[in-house]
């Protein structure tokens, strides 16, 4: 308000004014950072020496509150944020786009190679440090997309390999390696052919076969199910990171019963009569905030190894809220050290309440901290 709002087209005209030198020698962008040093991509492998920590980060500007003494990598799904770019090199940790494209799209190899080349120079343009593949596309085991897909992997760690030494390409894989959510990749050559997998080890109730109620996004058991599979593909351990979800699902419950089961209205998904998509994803910084004032307060459901809680709405209807927390993360991040994984990582950074307030401030430091074990 007040001030001279360029449009956008006038804004490029006087940058490229200004910089037309900087463009005639190099054509190189110029770099935003205080230090020119700081756009330098990472190259080296501390993420091999200590437990790889590894954020989604969706926008914003919480990024500033992250524990940066264990971050490694941060994929970047908001919008290209330079500050967060510089920031991140200053602490050693990498900065990775997001990779997605419409599968049908790349089984043309002309358009996997112009894919591929775009996210390349995206990346180098941005001083970027790797990319995320991000395909949660269902596929056929043995059909033409399900052949591209590995091609693009591969592909792509090649040309980004090559290009930006040092760079990371990693691969996001659903919580098992069995068809999940009819997601029938060729999971062995796809960890052969890229540096990481980032294991989504959460909505692990995308597809409920048996009775439709409300269950913990995570079980442990599951979780730790998942990985057994995982390994015995002969996958390199050194080539998993396990995903832990900072959210959780809040679920109206159609009936409840006095046991406190609460029974789902049947939403079916990619082939189950019944999905978690009967509930929304809710952040912990807002679970924080119901827990206390809920009908039951936290309980602890041992089979499952996760925190829930029932609450009413303004209707009367009673809900039903699973989710993670220290306790339920604490074995998970466990079990990342005892099968020797690569590292643990979340969906997503910025979900913890950040403020100065001493007991969210306090919440949110053990968030971080049981990442990395009990
Ligand atoms: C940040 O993480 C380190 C471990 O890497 C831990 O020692 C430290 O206490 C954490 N900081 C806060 C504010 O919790
Ligand atoms: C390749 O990309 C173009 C868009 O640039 C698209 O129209 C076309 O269908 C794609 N080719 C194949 C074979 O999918
Ligand atoms: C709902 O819960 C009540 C109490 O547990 C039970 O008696 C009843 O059969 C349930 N109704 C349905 C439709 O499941
Ligand atoms: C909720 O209760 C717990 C356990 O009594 C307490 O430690 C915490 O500070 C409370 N949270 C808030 C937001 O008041």
């Amino acid at each position: 308000m007040g001030r001279l709002q360029l449009p956008p087209a006038a804004k490029m005209f006087y940058f490229l004014l200004f910089s037309s030198s900087i463009f005639l020698v190099c054509r190189a962008t110029v770099c935003p950072c205080e230090r020119p040093e700081l756009c330098e991509q990472i190259r080296d492998e501390r993420d091999f020496e200590v437990v790889h920590v590894y954020v989604f980060d969706v926008g914003g500007k919480t990024w500033k509150s992250y524990n940066w003494s264990m971050v490694t990598t941060v994929a970047a799904f908001g919008k290209y944020d330079a500050e967060l770019m510089c920031y991140a090199h200053s602490k050693g940790a990498r900065l990775v786009l997001k990779g997605d494209v419409h599968l049908p799209y790349i089984v043309d190899q002309d358009n996997r190679t112009a894919w591929i080349t775009e996210k390349v120079n995206l990346a180098k343009s941005q001083f970027m440090d790797g990319i995320n593949v991000d395909i949660e596309q269902a596929v056929d085991e043995g059909s033409s997309e399900y052949r591209a897909l590995t091609d693009l992997v591969k592909g792509t760690t090649e040309a980004f390999h090559r290009e930006i030494p040092g760079s990371q390409v990693s691969f996001d894989v659903a919580w098992s390696p069995n068809c999940i959510d009819k997601r029938c990749y060729d999971y062995v050559a796809i960890a052969e052919s890229c540096d990481l997998l980032f294991v989504m080890s959460y909505d692990e109730q995308s597809q409920i076969m048996g009775d439709c109620i409300a269950m913990a996004n995570a079980p442990l058991s599951q979780t730790l199910n998942g990985y057994d599979q995982f390994l015995s593909l002969k996958i390199n351990p050194k080539k998993l990171v396990m995903g832990v979800p900072w959210y959780g699902y809040d679920y109206p419950c159609l009936n409840f019963s006095q046991e406190g089961v609460c029974s789902l209205m049947k939403v079916p998904f990619r082939g189950a009569p019944c999905s978690d998509a009967a509930g929304t994803q809710k952040t912990y910084k807002w679970i924080m905030t119901q827990v206390n004032g809920s009908l039951s307060g936290r309980l602890w459901d041992d089979k499952q190894k996760a925190p829930y809680f029932n609450y009413k709405d303004q209707e009367g209807q009673i809900h039903q809220v699973w989710y993670d927390d220290p306790q339920s993360i604490c074995p998970k991040a466990e079990a990342v050290k005892s099968k020797g994984l690569r590292g643990i990582g979340m969906w997503n950074g910025n979900i913890l309440d950040y403020s100065d307030e001493p007991v969210a401030r306090q919440q949110t430091a053990v968030m971080w901290n049981s990442l990395l074990g009990c």
